[in-house]
């Protein structure tokens, strides 16, 4: 969704915009054409491996910008942004998930269809939970409430039985062993639908291994403080979970008065941080949807910050170093 995307940030020369999922930096580099000349493209990325990438693509550029690439994860946005010594962007940009070349490698585990060990970290030099440790350690019940939650999975508990079941004789350790018993888990009828039958799994997995939602309400909450008066943010989610919380997030800060409906005087003094803000997801039209089959589940959201955003809501980065 880089044309949706790109028209939502709607940036222009000079101004500041901070990727936060860089992966390939196939986004920053179209958007950042924008901010050419003299504009500060701010990329962030947990996976060092996304990082080397899209450095070596941002440096064979001609971009007539500067940019500044940082290593971390989106939750610590405001340490990053404040190591970096910025002030203030305005434009941000989260397009969550993995990318493409992180599901392809097999040996970061992310697919059910290569052998690999059970990984599925994202940072995996900082990350020390990995897949194989929730498999082989998690109870039946947090398991199940894991498939359940993150993957919508209808079978997890049958799913979650048959995984303990099988630890209790030797450890699972790969991709493809565990792909075998989620198959073997789910009734036989009910696996002509929806494509692989561990794809929802594994997407559960994946969102607990590296801790997903949390970091996103952590990102998000960053991200207002952090956009300059009438700066935009752009989120486009995979996951109905994700979508929800980035809803609610807008919701909030696009809240006015939040005291009783009853009370005659407002004591609460909350005031919007945002104004506009996207009333529906936008959805990849059929012909990205075509094109590029991993787009089918995206969602975007857009949001405008208020351009005379008060004090009280930002008093600038000083304030988060009192
Ligand atoms: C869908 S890809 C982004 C692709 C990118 N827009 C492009 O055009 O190449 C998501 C990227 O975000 C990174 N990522 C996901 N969650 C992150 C987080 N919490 N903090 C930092 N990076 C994250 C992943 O490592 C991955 O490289």
């Amino acid at each position: 969704m880089l044309r949706e995307s790109r028209q939502a940030l709607a940036l222009s020369p000079g101004e500041i915009y901070c990727d936060c999922t860089l992966g390939g930096a196939g986004h920053a580099l179209a958007i950042a054409e924008d901010l050419a000349p003299d504009g500060l493209l701010i990329g962030i990325d947990q996976d060092a491996s996304s990082l080397a990438e899209a450095l070596l693509r941002i440096s064979q550029t001609q971009l007539a910008i500067h940019y500044e690439i940082l290593k971390g994860n989106f939750c610590d946005l405001d340490q990053l942004l404040l190591d970096a010594r910025i002030v203030g962007v305005d434009g941000i940009l989260f397009d969550l998930g993995v990318s493409s070349p992180q599901i392809d490698l097999p040996s970061r585990g992310f697919s059910y269809a290569q052998e690999a060990p059970l990984d599925m970290r994202m940072d995996p030099g900082t990350q020390t939970l990995t897949a194989a440790e929730i498999i082989n350690s998690y109870n039946a019940a947090d398991l199940t409430r894991i498939l359940r939650n993150y993957g919508e999975e209808r079978w997890a508990s049958r799913i979650a039985a048959r995984i303990v079941q099988s630890r209790a004789s030797a450890p699972l350790e790969t991709t493809t062993q565990l792909a075998a018993l989620i198959k073997e888990a789910i009734p036989a009828s009910q696996r002509r639908e929806g494509g692989n039958p561990a794809k929802r799994s594994f997407q559960a997995l994946r969102i607990a291994v590296n801790g997903e939602l949390d970091a996103l309400t952590r990102g998000l909450d960053a991200a207002l403080r952090w956009l300059n008066p009438a700066g935009r943010l752009v989120v486009i989610s995979y996951h109905s979970l994700e979508d929800r919380i980035v809803k609610r997030a807008f919701a909030r800060a696009a809240q006015g008065c939040v005291c009783p409906p009853d009370q005659p005087v407002c004591t609460c003094n909350h005031h919007p941080i945002l104004t506009t803000v996207s009333k529906k997801a936008l959805l990849p039209t059929s012909e990205e949807r075509e094109s590029n089959p991993r787009s089918r589940s995206a969602r975007l959201r857009f949001a405008v910050k208020a351009d005379k955003t008060r004090r009280e809501a930002w008093a600038g980065p000083e304030q988060l170093q009192r």
